[in-house]
């Protein structure tokens, strides 16, 4: 049997969350952080317009409180959204103090007191957007993995996938605190007992529920089915934030045309070169992302046509190259020179806005776990995220949990003897290709029944399929050794069938749940709350 590991706290996931709150602890502190993959491999090294913060002297707090709550269809919680905003300028400092290489405005240095180049995306009404050029995830999570390289308390671990937590109720004690996880080391592909005062989920999201997505491959949302599963309540599963300009070439998978080439003037236009934003929303091309996106679906079935077209050609070639060096270079190695031509875009699954319910600390329902960034629900985005509140709310949540965890870590002893997995009922699999079948077949009857556009009746579809997937992979799942595909499509399912079940309690249309049944907003917001201890699971 492979040896427990035992840490004060255990990190489970590597981007700008885990790191952060990993970096936020004090030097004594003995930290592991995982990632399933590579280090590198989350959201957040994709990220590319930046990250919204109240830095100019011209705004203010109130103002981006504001926006924010627009855009979030009147669902936000405000006082997370004040705790967001009022700590953005801090987060910034921090991230600089770690090295990250904003871009620097020298234009603006004597007319304001900071002098990085802001840029403007959709909702903002400034200019709030901290970037470095358009690698801006690139750009943090480098210097965050150096700074976090630096600290011998911190132990990286890559190609580690959290199976399940281990809690006090999961091993029949008394009490409910969260004590570790199983992890499958995919290098031996055995599963250790990883023992800890504090656990933090740090996972991101679960775009990958979705056929196409700006998401790279891991956003399963391990974190949310193993809170679910532990206990947790989760909530709002039914935002799912479609990006409205995701590349369209047969070979580009998965990449993002970022929102701040709109915010420097990019024109969307229907295939014959006219322009459509102008007849759906006052703010054109800088309208909230549901809104662009629900658009683009809406003109691409309209005319049947596989795509639109983002133009951003009448401003100068040196401007786009300096502004957008990667999408510019990313773009001509298929062909497209941005400069000369429009780009042809689609709407893809981007972002998940609900997730596992925290406070402002991060506190889940389970004692001693935590969850911060993508994975969380802090009640901050609503029905709908303003672009570049997420990296922000990373680093906001990830220094909250830090802190929370700082003041009680003398009080709580390190758990002891926890059991091993039992891996002496299962076999080696042979039949892999069912995991492969029930990934393509989730993932398209998520993007042809739970996307942009809903019904009563595609979500009922959709709710006796995942049902029934779920059921072959529970049973697959108890006779087979666990691998990374067969965790990710279980976690991958039960997260889809607890979207699909937000989505059938929601009898409205509000941010980015739009149903053609129930095309008008209530009256009264509410949160989609659902309890694992309540009801079936
Ligand atoms: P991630 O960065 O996704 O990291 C998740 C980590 O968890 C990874 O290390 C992964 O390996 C690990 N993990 C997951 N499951 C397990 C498991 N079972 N066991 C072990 N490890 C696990 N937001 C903005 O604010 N501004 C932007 O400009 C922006 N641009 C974006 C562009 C793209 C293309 C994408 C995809 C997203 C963008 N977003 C942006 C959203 C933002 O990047 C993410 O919300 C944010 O990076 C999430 O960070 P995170 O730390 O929560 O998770
Ligand atoms: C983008 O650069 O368009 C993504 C910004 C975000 O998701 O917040």
């Amino acid at each position: 049997m492979s040896q427990p590991f035992q840490h004060d706290v255990l990190v489970i996931g590597s981007g700008a969350a885990g790191l952060s709150l990993a970096l936020n602890l004090p030097r004594h502190v003995r930290v592991a952080v995982l990632s399933k993959g590579e280090l590198a491999n989350g959201s957040t090294f994709w990220a590319q317009g930046g990250v919204a913060a109240v830095l100019d002297d011209t705004d203010t707090v109130q103002s981006h409180v504001e926006d924010t709550l627009n855009a979030g269809g009147g669902l936000c919680h405000e006082d997370a959204v004040r705790f967001t905003v009022e700590h953005s300028r801090e987060a910034i400092d921090w991230l600089i103090e770690q090295g990250v290489p904003f871009t620097r405005d020298e234009q603006a240095a004597d007319a304001r007191s900071y002098q990085f180049h802001l840029t403007r995306e959709g909702g903002h009404s400034h200019r709030r957007i901290i970037h470095a050029a358009d690698a801006t995830g690139a750009a943090i999570f480098t210097s965050l993995l150096e700074q976090a390289r630096q600290r011998p308390n911190i132990e990286l671990l890559e190609q580690r996938v959290a199976i399940d937590l281990i809690t006090e109720r999961r091993l029949g004690l008394n009490g409910q605190r969260c004590l570790g996880a199983y992890v499958l080391d995919r290098s031996t592909g055995e599963v250790d007992t990883f023992g800890a005062r504090f656990t933090v989920l740090a996972t991101g999201g679960a775009a990958k529920v979705y056929l196409y997505t700006s998401n790279p491959d891991g956003a399963c949302g391990d974190g949310i089915a193993m809170a679910w599963r532990a206990g947790c309540r989760v909530a709002n599963l039914e935002f799912n934030q479609f990006h409205p300009t995701c590349l369209y070439h047969p070979q580009a998978k998965s990449f993002l045309i970022t929102e701040a080439l709109r915010g420097e003037g990019a024109l969307l236009r229907l295939p014959n070169g006219e322009r459509f934003m102008p007849r759906f929303d006052a703010r054109e091309e800088l309208a909230p992302r549901d809104i662009v996106a629900r658009a683009i679906d809406h003109e691409m079935k309209r005319l049947g046509v596989d795509c639109v077209y983002l133009d951003i050609t009448h401003k100068p070639a040196e401007f786009i190259k300096a502004h957008f060096p990667t999408v510019y270079e990313r773009c001509l190695g298929f062909g497209i020179d941005i400069t000369q031509q429009p780009i042809p875009v689609v709407p893809a699954a981007h972002y998940t806005c609900g997730g596992v319910m925290v406070d402002e600390h991060g506190h889940t329902d389970v004692p001693g776990l935590y969850a911060i960034g993508e994975t969380s629900f802090t009640g901050l985005h609503g029905a709908n995220r303003m672009a570049s509140n997420s990296l922000l709310e990373c680093f906001v949540y990830g220094r909250a949990a830090a802190a929370d965890i700082i003041a009680q870590l003398d009080l709580i002893p390190m758990p002891r003897a926890l059991p091993g997995w039992d891996a002496s009922q299962v076999t080696d699999s042979d039949e892999d290709v069912i995991i492969a079948h029930n990934w393509d077949e989730l993932r398209r009857f998520m993007w042809d029944y739970v996307g942009i556009v809903r019904t009563s009746k595609r979500l009922q579809r959709a709710a006796h399929r995942v049902r029934m997937l779920l059921d072959e992979i529970d049973e697959f799942y108890s006779n087979y050794k666990v691998s990374r595909d067969l965790i990710e499509l279980r976690n991958l399912a039960q997260v889809a069938e607890l979207m699909i079940r937000s989505a059938m309690q929601r009898k409205e249309s509000r941010g980015l749940h739009y149903t053609l049944d129930y095309p008008d907003m209530l009256p009264e917001a509410r949160d989609t709350v659902l309890d694992p201890t309540l009801g079936r699971h």
